[in-house]
């Protein structure tokens, strides 16, 4: 079998009509957009095409979207530009505990540099945020909620975001989400979740890398993290990358006409491979939840092994996976993300995600399915922590 690559959640590749839609752009239709002459209206006209489609995919006015260099720009826009515009007024801002750290570390970063009071919303044991207990936290003080639309370690889906946003608007304050990894999966309408800042990018769904968006709600001002140039109304100065923004736009389209039939069958195959773990390897967590999830990806904690060495040992059967932990300054840190559900650092040391994509089949998962077991147990076997529980 050749390489199974089942980590879609880190990048995707780019769709082959993708490319083809990008490539003008890259050639003979390279103009800058904003020169007047002939080669900048051309490009012009594409950048405009462009945000128009993506607006209409989420239910925005093309005047509410900004193009950006990816998902990190979008968040960290987002959240610096917001609490920077309002620090005058209000000095709090709240992100969930379990955000991408291209959420959490601008969050931090406004902390302890900024004087802003950092809240950290509390999820439960499946990745979710309750509204009763943001509604604790936010005050009139409040000047921005971050809370992401799909988790991209468990796959967890804030279902209650309308009702997150009404909390966080009866106090005044700003609602950003994160929806790089729901975008182009589940239905995104930001008139009916209701936020005023939403992030996306394009390589998670088989668009081009280095090129995302920001929506900003029409009438909401926040500051610009670069200055410059009069580009996309002055908020994100610098010329735009158009074939970027073109294969975005087409990434989206392609997505729009898949996502019915990809979340079905992505969804049968999870629950495939989730049930075939849980019931072939013992001691396994399945971590986030069965409800209401983006159906692609799946994360476990296996007892008593290192993530790192079952994503090594997969990736020598020719199986690409990641694990949750992140290595900082030469240590292995547990998930963020696992230990706010509430896991045990230990036990979320051994965690692993898989997450398919739109070509993952039933036999590149059964290939997995039987590779697994025997890696996780010759692991286990070489862990004297683990054999010494199994014993006691
Ligand atoms: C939830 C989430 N937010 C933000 C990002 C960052 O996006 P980008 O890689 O486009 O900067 C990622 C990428 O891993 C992500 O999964």
């Amino acid at each position: 079998m050749d390489t199974i690559y089942l980590d879609n959640n880190a990048t995707t590749p780019v769709d082959p009509d993708v490319i083809e839609a990008m490539v003008p752009f890259l050639g003979e239709g390279f103009g800058n957009a904003s020169s007047v002459h002939s080669f900048g209206r051309e490009a012009k006209v594409a950048l405009e095409n462009a945000r128009e489609q993506i607006a209409a995919f989420i239910r925005c006015e093309p005047s509410e979207l900004y193009f950006t260099s990816g998902g990190t720009e979008s968040d960290n826009m987002a959240v610096l530009g917001t609490a920077r515009r309002l620090k005058n007024r209000r000095n709090h801002i709240i992100v969930g505990a379990t955000e991408h750290h291209a959420v959490i570390e601008p969050a931090e970063y406004l902390h302890e540099k900024e004087g802003f009071q950092l809240d950290l919303a509390p999820v439960d044991s499946e990745g979710y945020i309750s509204p009763m207990r943001l509604r604790a936290l936010v005050s009139d003080n409040t000047a921005l909620v971050s809370i992401m639309h799909g988790n991209n370690e468990t796959g967890t889906v804030q279902d209650d975001m309308p009702k997150m946003v009404e909390i966080a608007h009866q106090k005044g304050a700003i609602f950003h989400t994160d929806a790089v990894q729901s975008i182009g999966k589940v239905d995104i309408d930001v008139k009916a979740l209701g936020v005023d800042l939403l992030s996306l990018t394009g390589h998670k769904i088989y668009g081009p890398k280095g090129c995302g968006a920001l929506f900003i709600r029409s009438g909401l001002k926040i500051d610009p993290l670069l200055h410059g140039g009069s580009h996309e109304k002055r908020r994100r100065p610098g010329t735009e990358n158009v074939a970027g923004a073109v294969g975005l736009a087409k990434a989206l389209a392609i997505a729009e006409k898949k996502m019915a039939e990809d979340y079905g069958r992505l969804n049968d195959l999870a629950d495939h491979f989730i049930d075939s773990v849980l019931n072939t390897i013992p001691d396994v967590r399945f971590n986030g939840t069965r409800s209401n999830r983006i159906p692609q990806t799946m994360n476990f904690a296996f007892n008593g092994v290192e993530g790192e060495s079952v994503v090594l040992s997969l990736d020598v059967e020719g199986v690409a996976v990641s694990s949750g932990s992140a290595c900082t300054s030469g240590a292995i840190e547990a998930s963020h993300v696992l230990t706010a559900m509430g896991i045990d650092p230990i036990v979320a040391h051994g965690s692993v995600r898989f997450s398919m994509g739109r070509t993952t089949t039933r036999e590149e998962l059964d290939y997995v399915l039987e590779k697994l077991p025997p890696i996780i147990e010759r692991l286990r076997a070489m862990s004297p922590v683990y054999n010494k529980q199994a014993h006691s």
